[in-house]
């Protein structure tokens, strides 16, 4: 992965997003893909892999934990099931890198091996959160070091046995409730996740396709240890939180009509799409069908006249990852849009809420924070006057190693007055590699220039 500061966006002001695009593979159904065709039985194929640094990043982990893996050969994998006792000892710690999904789905599954493990991030990773997943595993009995913060490393022992838990999520987190279940696999008795609100269900749907039974009744699912997976094939589609940045694209820049293709519309991710909706978005979802128990559509995107909305707090885990690029859609519609119940945003790859702002701000749009949330006046770009260049609208922002931030300030360069410079770009590698090639080919004004 690429140093902070090495890679840089320049965008050029305006533009329109035109033709059809096909955005890599869905990051969280790549991750769980290799995690449990590592451990079922028999062969699995897969097509769609997402070949980011964060899916790498597991596969890598799983190759070093014993599981033959072949490609990825052009989003093809082929991973040879080593069954659920099959794992062996690496050989030192584990490096998950950027990827959260990494490091708290494979304390879970890590959790009940019968070796030691060390699993350690970057900077970002090394300051987020992880008491979260090693209290309820500590609860079922793994023993899990962290940092006196509770942050990674994460220091796995093992134990003699894990047991499962009946285990109410204070927050509505899929990695949590993954990361449970997963160790669930390997624990005696029942494991059961209460959420707090629907979070998105992939290893549940994945677990199923596997051959594992996952009971679900309202916001509770359940699994019993000590059964089998066995291996299949599957189709990952292509990542809605990579397409959000065309559909807010699209949505904002006067001309605009693309084609997404075959973009994974699970229930549980489709908030960006209610949203745009919602203030007004053209969004139009064609021939829609199933790819390996996931629902998939075209997705049709014309621009539209948006006004600002309060977005519903139960929108927010669904559109939790897409809320970087609402906010780009919020700054260029007519009014204002209110965000809260999103403090989850504040210990993402950055903290979103405030480098938002900052860039924003940059960009010369109003908007004022709070702890869950914030408020942003819509307009036009520049509106405020106080951007950092003249002709307030364009300016240089920082994207402080964040994916997302730096893909949604390129797309406000289609409404923006003057060029815009975004800093420390090079982890958008982390879950869509090409997207500058892939953005330029329908019309987004970006160079790239890496040191
Ligand atoms: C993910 C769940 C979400 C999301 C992340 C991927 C997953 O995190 O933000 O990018 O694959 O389970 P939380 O579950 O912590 O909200």
């Amino acid at each position: 992965m690429g140093q902070p500061q090495d890679t840089r966006y320049l965008i050029a002001p305006g533009g329109t997003l035109r033709g059809r695009v096909r955005v890599p593979g869905d990051k969280s159904i790549s991750h769980r893909s290799i995690m449990l065709a590592a451990i079922a039985e028999g062969e699995t194929r897969i097509a769609g892999f997402l070949e980011g640094a964060d899916a790498l990043a597991t596969l890598a982990a799983f190759r070093r934990l014993g599981v033959p893996i072949e490609g990825p050969d052009r989003g093809q994998v082929r991973v040879q099931g080593v069954g659920m006792r099959g794992l062996r000892a690496p050989d030192g710690p584990l490096d998950m890198g950027n990827s959260g999904t990494s490091m708290r789905l494979l304390a879970g599954l890590l959790a009940g091996q019968p070796f030691p493990v060390t699993l350690v991030g970057d900077r970002s990773l090394s300051r987020r959160p992880m008491r979260r997943v090693t209290d309820p595993l500590g609860s079922m009995g793994a023993r899990i070091g962290t940092t006196a913060g509770g942050t990674a490393p994460l220091e796995l022992e093992p134990v003699a046995r894990l047991s499962g838990i009946d285990y109410r999520m204070p927050v509505a987190s899929a990695q949590v409730k993954s990361s449970l279940l997963l160790a669930g696999l390997y624990a005696e008795g029942e494991t059961c996740v209460t959420e707090p609100a629907p979070t998105r269900d992939h290893t549940e749907r994945m677990l199923t396709a596997f051959g594992y039974s996952v009971r679900r009744q309202a916001s509770r699912v359940c699994l019993t240890g000590g059964g089998r997976l066995t291996g299949c094939r599957l189709q990952i589609p292509a990542d809605i939180s990579s397409a959000a940045f065309f559909l807010v694209g699209a949505s904002i820049a006067p001309g605009s009509d693309l084609l997404l293709e075959g973009v994974g519309v699970n229930p549980t991710r489709v908030g960006v799409i209610n949203l745009l909706r919602g203030m007004g978005g053209d969004i139009e979802l064609i021939d829609r069908r199933t790819a390996g128990g996931e629902p998939i559509a075209d997705i049709r995107v014309r621009h539209a006249r948006l006004h600002g909305i309060r977005i519903p707090v139960d929108q927010v885990p669904l559109a939790i990852d897409e809320l970087p690029v609402l906010f780009v859609a919020a700054a260029c519609a007519e009014g204002e849009t209110t965000l809260t119940g999103a403090e989850e945003l504040r210990v993402k790859e950055s903290d979103r809420i405030q480098v938002m702002a900052d860039g924003l701000a940059h960009l010369g749009v109003r908007t004022e924070t709070r702890p869950d949330g914030i408020r942003i006046t819509g307009g036009e770009l520049g509106a405020t006057g106080e951007g950092s260049v003249e002709g307030a609208g364009g300016g240089a922002i920082d994207a402080h190693g964040d994916h997302r931030i730096a893909m949604a300030f390129a797309i406000a360069g289609l409404r923006a007055k003057g060029p815009i410079e975004i800093r420390d770009c090079a982890n958008v590698e982390t879950s869509f590699p090409g997207f500058a090639e892939l953005a330029a080919g329908v019309g987004l004004g970006i160079r790239e220039m890496r040191r």
